[in-house]
């Protein structure tokens, strides 16, 4: 069994340990922005491919005590790097935490590339080369209370990038929020689901493809494992192909969105067809005025603009307390939540809110609002 830990967006950790517990994973442990589990590789594949909120699945190699930059190039040589990687594959070292004295990242990074090519160097005569764009093997070096931790990172690029979403709106949600958000709203398939602020469709999308149990992962190019010395590409091609199987056709319940801003729509609908899911999917250009209810009860999860990232709006007080009216008036039976990072405008939304859970946006601090609306 080998030792795992997926790291995630800060204060997703205890719905990561259910995630990967509902994937079969073993001893799975809540860590900081992220979780540790026990596992073989068809579970570190699998992890890769179905889990909706991790960032990466790294693969622990070795731990030890490192107070000084010399501890991390000794402690880096001690690990046979011949088990893993050759001369003529690429190499690349992300480093992230700090210890008292080795609090530079880009210095540790490039520490622990000096020990993994000086130890090539005496055995082969000859050393990877570093490529920090696609590696072959991505190496994670992680320091924390004068511990390192050496790893190696299985996903590659961050499973947030699904690989349906080359065109993003102006302030899209990463995929693997939307998810989690999803989670934390508790919609089951059988419910409507509907964001009258879609922009790009994140939420509509990953509630599709949930929907229809589509693996997150079918979507990449590749993950990080691919080009690892012990790549097994029939266990992997099985894993696909009873992903593939497993798709379902329809949908149980209505699942779409609105926007007011066609261009952003034409990116919504172009994710939807990378997913092979836009026949199933409703976009529609709205302004929230006009907006009304697909269904009589359902889900109703968005993100307003809350002048971060698009910027300061005056309007914005007006914006929130129409999105509380339209919810009052249009959405009778239905269960709302919003996610904002702005306080004084979530105030502004004039309806009494269930319950406040604080989720991260990045470095963001936001609050997702539930309201019963009855
Ligand atoms: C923060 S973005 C939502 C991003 C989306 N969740 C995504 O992942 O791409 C907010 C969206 O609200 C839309 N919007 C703002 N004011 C609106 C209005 N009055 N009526 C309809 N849509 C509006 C914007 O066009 C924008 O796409």
């Amino acid at each position: 069994m080998n030792q795992y830990f997926a790291t995630v967006a800060k204060g997703l950790e205890s719905l990561m340990v259910a995630e990967l517990e509902q994937l079969g994973a073993k001893d799975v442990e809540p860590g900081f922005c992220g979780a540790s589990f026990k596992g073989d590789r068809t579970l570190l594949y699998k992890v890769n491919l179905w889990a909706r909120l991790p960032f990466r699945i790294l693969q622990r190699l070795d731990e030890f005590d490192c107070e000084t930059s010399d501890d991390l190039f000794v402690g880096v040589q001690q690990i046979d790097w011949s088990q893993y990687l050759q001369p003529d594959h690429t190499l690349a070292v992300t480093a992230t935490g700090k210890t008292g004295e080795l609090n530079h990242t880009h210095f540790n990074a490039l520490q622990v590339k000096n020990a993994i090519v000086h130890q090539q160097t005496k055995a082969f005569g000859e050393r990877s080369d570093v490529d920090t764009q696609t590696p072959d093997v991505r190496v994670n070096v992680h320091l924390h209370d004068e511990r390192a931790t050496v790893s190696l990172d299985s996903s590659g690029d961050s499973l947030h990038r699904r690989g349906y979403r080359p065109a993003v709106g102006a302030a899209p949600l990463k995929e693997s929020l939307a998810s989690a958000l999803i989670t934390l709203s508790g919609w089951q398939p059988q419910q409507a689901f509907f964001d009258p602020l879609c922009g790009s469709g994140t939420l509509p999308l990953e509630a599709g493809l949930r929907s229809l149990n589509i693996a997150p992962g079918l979507f990449r190019e590749r993950f990080g494992f691919e080009t690892w010395l012990d790549f097994d590409p029939s266990l992997w091609d099985a894993l696909l192909d009873e992903a593939e199987a497993q798709q379902k056709e329809d949908l149980a319940a209505f699942i779409g969105g609105c926007d007011r801003d066609p261009n952003v729509l034409i990116q919504a609908h172009s994710n939807a067809q990378k997913c092979g899911i836009e026949h199933l999917l409703s976009f529609r250009q709205r302004e929230l005025a006009d907006v009304e209810a697909p269904a009589d009860s359902g889900i109703l999860l968005c993100n307003p603009p809350y002048g971060e990232r698009l910027g300061a709006d005056s309007d914005l007080g007006a914006f929130y307390k129409l999105l509380g009216n339209v919810l009052k008036q249009r959405f009778k039976g239905w269960t709302a939540y919003i996610i904002s990072g702005n306080k004084a405008l979530s105030s502004t939304i004039g309806l009494k809110s269930a319950s406040r859970t604080p989720v991260y946006n990045g470095q963001l601090l936001c609050q997702l609002m539930k309201y019963e609306l009855y």
